[in-house]
């Protein structure tokens, strides 16, 4: 069996020209892996720390020289001779090689790069894809994509509040097809701005960021694009919505619109439920703060039975979090981002333990990506059935659809892709 030789590391680039972290790890076999480290804008509080240098001499202090040091000097050493099979073993040593409670000592983002790094250079000495190696041979679901056509929040510079208006191509007969409602929507839309006088350059998950301020006018700029694509709204393409509401929660309640008074969860959940009832809305994410709790809980008690409630912020992909979500029924389904809690392992676990709670989940990217599409092997590998990687532009979003055009089309008429929305949201597994 292969074992572990090298593991290196390399600042480089994200999608909004930040630095980031690409390790790389090499076995004695001569099989590589390499991986890229995405990195948020709208972090949840008790996310997996994001090793920065603070050096504010290069890249405003957001260098990761620090973080890549330590993928050389402490996780390489470690880790030589080590199994690459052995992913849960390898992460366990991450974990401990760390040794503080939210991977800070190292960075989170040094543990992550080499954990996927060590997925991909077994993937390449066994010789199967990656998706085939991290979830065995059986993995063949094609996840339901939910593309962010409409950026606000923390994702854009417009006076839109609501951070993502998402189509979902949940009518179409394969993930091929569900790529080309979507694209096809995306360009409606487009010509639809234009014609209205609106801007159509993008925000940084490659959504428009027109200046509209209202959740109202985005929703039926969508619906109206649909249509113009020969679409129907609802039937083929319904809408998913990430609000990413910490980032306009306050002391004094929601602000929804910079000339809005603050609202209780329960309003906001109010103004929800009428959205639900007008428009084709199938899942909604951190509608609420991730410090209200008890919101989240009346929220999902009123919306659950009619859309997917999804947990990102609250939940941090950490099982600690998410185990009280299950027994609160804070919502039905959580957000999955691996850099989030910091390996693949441990992501794994979270996702194992929504599916047994019969929850749907949603493997995600981040606002800052790189060209690394290890996320669509990974929703494929945990049969999720569903992913969230951005618009229909923009390099590092369409490198996750474009690699999952590949696996539909190797995995043939095995490929299995159905709506996660058919029956009811609030889910009977995934
Ligand atoms: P982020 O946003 O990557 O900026 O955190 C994505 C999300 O909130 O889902
Ligand atoms: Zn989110």
């Amino acid at each position: 069996m292969p074992t572990i030789m090298s593991a290196d590391a390399l600042e480089i680039l994200d999608s909004r020209g930040n630095p980031t972290l690409r390790a790389r790890v090499m076995l004695d076999d001569g099989s590589t892996g390499i991986a890229s480290v995405p990195s948020g804008a709208s972090t949840g509080e008790y996310e997996a720390h994001e090793r920065r240098d603070g050096d504010a001499r290069r890249y405003r202090g957001r260098g990761v020289r620090e973080a890549v040091r330590a993928v050389a000097e402490v996780i390489a050493p470690a880790l030589r001779g080590a199994d690459p099979f052995a992913q849960a073993a390898i992460d366990a040593q991450l974990i401990a090689l760390d040794g503080s409670a939210n991977k800070m000592r190292l960075g989170a983002n040094a543990l992550l790069g080499v954990s996927m790094a060590v997925a991909r250079a077994a993937a390449a000495a066994s010789r199967r894809p990656l998706y085939a190696h991290l979830g065995g041979a059986a993995s063949c679901r094609l996840p339901m994509p939910m593309m962010n056509v409409i950026n606000g929040g923390a994702h854009a510079d417009n006076a839109l509040r609501f951070q993502e208006f998402m189509i979902v191509p949940h009518g179409a007969p394969g993930f091929a097809e569900a790529l080309r409602y979507g694209a096809e929507t995306f360009h409606a839309l487009r010509d639809l701005l234009r014609r209205r006088g609106l801007a159509t350059g993008v925000g940084d998950e490659g959504g428009f960021a027109p200046e509209i301020a209202g959740a109202e006018e985005a929703l039926d700029l969508i619906v109206e694009a649909i249509g113009a694509a020969g679409l129907r709204a609802g039937a083929d393409v319904a809408i998913a919505l990430d609000p990413a509401a910490s980032g306009f929660a306050s002391e004094a309640g929601y602000v929804p619109s910079a000339d809005a008074a603050p609202i209780t969860s329960d309003a906001l959940t109010a103004m929800y439920r009428s959205w639900i009832d007008t428009y084709p809305i199938v899942s909604l994410e951190d509608g609420l703060g991730e410090r209200d709790w008890e919101g989240f809980r009346r929220h999902t008690a009123l919306l659950g039975d009619k859309v997917q409630i999804v947990g990102d912020d609250i939940y941090v992909t950490n099982t600690r979090f998410i185990a009280r979500g299950i027994a609160e029924r804070t919502t039905n389904a959580a957000l999955i981002k691996l850099n989030q809690i910091g390996t693949v392992t441990e992501t794994v676990a979270a996702v194992r333990m929504c599916h047994e709670a019969g929850w749907h989940t949603v493997i995600s990217h981040r606002s800052g990506e790189t060209e690394d599409s290890f996320i669509a092997d990974f929703a494929v590998a945990m049969g999720s059935g569903q992913i969230k990687t951005g618009s229909l532009c923009r390099g590092e979003r369409i490198a996750k659809y474009n690699r999952l055009l590949e696996i539909e089309n190797e995995l043939g008429a095995d490929a299995v892709f159905t709506s996660p929305f058919t029956s009811c949201a609030s889910g009977s597994g995934a």
